[in-house]
């Protein structure tokens, strides 16, 4: 990253939030289920599988764990009404998981029974060091009851103990992953800080997911990944309904579209809501080129 993108990474707490709003844009569907799904049909015609991910996340009250319940039983309603091709993904924390643990299961296994219902699909995100044990727990406690097709957890290749959680986890049962490289920060005691001990967890992950005969969302925007990832599908013969390719909402599309060609079938991640500060800060952090597109946010009008 260039000097002056590392200045705005390290100001954009203190940048404006309307100038945050527009930098973010393309990033997220919009603050309404509308917009999200207008966004998901575009995304379906194009040829892409498409994720809603309703914004929010570490609730505070109860009650704004109600609100992300309703809010994605519209979500399920709506994917259903416009035959959109797509699923959901949920942060137990906007459910209220570091709240109250117990009442936090029930609401998201209430959910459970909705996506059951219609059919379909719920990811459960993975957030910050504090939440993979009970993640996990939830997810082994939902896919026994509601069936592995209905559910899916997502791993992160920094945590040093991911490789230990794929074999737990694949021992207990047919699986379907994401795994990602991981956003939050966490110590270096339970994470690997090197961008290539990183990539080369992500690899093991991958492999370990496969040997266990997992279904894996592979979930990167690295041309690295992306091409070894693609060189261990076609070593191991893998057809389309063992994997598929992962990317969030705006970033790398000639990325995308190349991995479209290649025959790969693709998810993207379409976040939509209120909620979308948190979300906007972590995507901007990423973005190698933020300089050209922070004048412009703050300059130039449309
Ligand atoms: P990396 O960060 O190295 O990016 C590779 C290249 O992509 C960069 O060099 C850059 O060119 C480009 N790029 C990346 N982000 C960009 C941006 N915002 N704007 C422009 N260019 C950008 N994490 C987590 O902890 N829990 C989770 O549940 C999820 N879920 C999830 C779902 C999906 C579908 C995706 C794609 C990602 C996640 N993540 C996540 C986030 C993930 O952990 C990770 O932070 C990002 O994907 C970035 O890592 P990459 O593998 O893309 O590599």
């Amino acid at each position: 990253m260039k000097v002056l993108d590392q200045f705005i990474v390290k100001t954009l707490p203190f940048v404006p939030k309307p100038v945050v709003a527009r930098l973010s844009r393309s990033y997220i569907a919009g603050d309404s289920l509308d917009k999200a799904i207008e966004t998901c049909k575009r995304l379906n015609r194009e040829g892409f599988r498409v994720t809603i991910d309703i914004l929010g996340e570490f609730v505070t009250h109860f009650d704004q764990a109600i609100e992300s319940y309703e809010g994605y039983r519209d979500v399920l309603a709506a994917i259903a009404k416009h035959q959109i091709n797509g699923n959901v993904s949920i942060k137990p924390t906007s459910f209220g998981m570091l709240l109250d643990k117990d009442r936090c299961f029930k609401l998201i296994d209430q959910l459970m029974q909705d996506v059951k219902t219609h059919g379909n699909f719920m990811r459960l995100d993975m957030e910050d060091s504090p939440c993979t044990d009970m993640t996990i727990e939830f997810y082994d406690a939902y896919r026994k009851k509601y069936g592995p097709e209905h559910v899916g957890i997502v791993l992160q290749a920094y945590l040093r103990r991911t490789l230990n959680d794929i074999a737990s986890i694949t021992a207990a049962g047919s699986s379907h992953f994401r795994i990602c490289k991981g956003i939050y920060v966490e110590p270096e005691a339970i994470a690997y800080k090197g961008y290539e001990e990183v990539r080369a967890n992500f690899i093991a992950s991958l492999n370990a997911m496969f040997d266990a005969g997992a279904y894996v969302g592979i979930a990167t925007h690295d041309d690295y990944l992306y091409e070894e990832a693609a060189k261990i599908i076609k070593a191991r013969g893998l057809k389309t309904d063992q994997y598929e390719f992962q990317m969030l909402l705006g970033v790398r599309e000639r990325l995308r579209d190349q991995i479209r060609a290649a025959g790969h079938e693709l998810r993207i991640y379409v976040p939509f809501g209120k909620d979308w500060y948190g979300y906007s800060v972590r995507r901007l952090k990423e973005n190698p080129s933020l300089a050209g597109q922070f004048f412009k946010a703050m300059f130039i009008k449309g």
